[in-house]
């Protein structure tokens, strides 16, 4: 479940936090896991076999968002503390961002942070299991793990071409910091 931590306020009631997402023109929903898969999503890390167990285990969720929102592929992000160069992945996207295409992620074990800035306000979106959010194209936004430095989320695709950050300079888009 979702936690919006803003400057004056922390959101945590689910209705409450979609009605909050979806105002800053965010998608949210709240998809639970097949339980069938507890066992494989407790393990840190997964082998190759096992991360096709998982999108497998998951083409339902996937059939259901291709045809309301389109998407034509998917894969499986696993990142934890023994994963090599996870510093740098992290850098990558810890800074303010945009990508010219959607950014869609449905986290399926762990934890991380996104936050954004959306109409000058900046805030930040606590996800954990269960939680899906697509931030549409050209939003500023970043992305880091938490102190529990481990996530599994399934990405969706409708194309990749769009798929390298554009760092934004915060000055020019904060408006309360
Ligand atoms: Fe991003």
């Amino acid at each position: 479940m979702a936690t919006i931590v803003r400057k004056q306020e922390t959101i945590q009631d689910k209705d409450q936090v979609k009605a909050f997402l979806t105002k800053k023109g965010l998608v949210y929903e709240s998809y639970k896991t097949p339980e069938s898969l507890d066992l494989i999503l407790g393990q840190k890390g997964l082998s190759d076999a096992e991360k096709e167990e998982v999108l497998s285990g998951l083409e339902y969720r996937f059939d259901q968002l291709k045809k309301e929102h389109g998407y034509k592929a998917n894969d499986l992000v696993v990142l934890h503390d023994e994963v090599p160069g996870i510093s740098e992945m992290l850098a990558k996207f810890d800074k303010l961002h945009i990508h010219t295409d959607e950014e869609v992620r449905y986290i399926i074990d762990g934890s991380g942070i996104f936050g954004f800035i959306i109409d000058g306000e900046r805030f930040e979106v606590h996800v954990g299991k269960g939680d899906f959010i697509s931030i549409p194209a050209n939003t500023n936004h970043w992305f880091t793990l938490d102190k529990n430095l481990r996530i599994k989320a399934v990405r969706y695709f409708k194309d990749n071409s769009g798929w390298t950050p554009v760092y934004v300079d915060e000055s020019k888009v904060l408006i309360n910091a």
